[in-house]
């Protein structure tokens, strides 16, 4: 069902969330720095494509959105007592990262960044939802 409504062509190893379930403080950690690059990767786009009026228009709320979502991750880090660890390396991206294609036109740089951010926020989405319906902590479960 997911592969139809998000387009991922394989679903998370449900091996994951299990192992999720059991180190929530690095799954926030982790998922502190996904805003945190939601937010960069959307300020990156703004700079390099400041000429596209539409596209400027429709990022520019998203950066306070996602930066939103990034406080929001560490208070739940601190209610739990729990440290923001440092960011680990990130295999996902740097395999989708090797996928985009180089060079081509602006406009083609600018579909190659948006599909993989449209990649990874489906990702992110369905991942979300495995944390939502699977993890014991109510509130967090919630918060998902
Ligand atoms: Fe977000």
């Amino acid at each position: 069902m997911e592969k139809h409504v998000l387009g991922l062509e394989l679903p998370t190893d449900p091996r994951w969330v299990d192992i999720a379930k059991k180190n929530i403080g690095d799954i926030l950690t982790d998922h502190a720095y996904c805003e945190q690059k939601a937010a960069t990767s959307c300020i990156s786009l703004i700079m390099l494509f400041h000429d596209k009026e539409k596209l400027v228009d429709m990022l520019t709320p998203v950066v306070a959105e996602e930066w939103d979502h990034f406080v929001r991750v560490l208070a739940e880090l601190k209610k739990r007592n729990l440290p923001f660890g440092p960011q680990r390396k990130d295999e996902y991206i740097e395999q989708l990262a090797k996928l985009m294609k180089k060079g081509g036109s602006r406009d083609q740089q600018l579909v190659e960044k948006l599909l993989m951010n449209a990649m990874i926020e489906a990702r992110s989405c369905e991942r979300f939802r495995l944390l939502w319906k699977d993890i014991t902590d109510k509130e967090l479960s919630e918060f998902y």
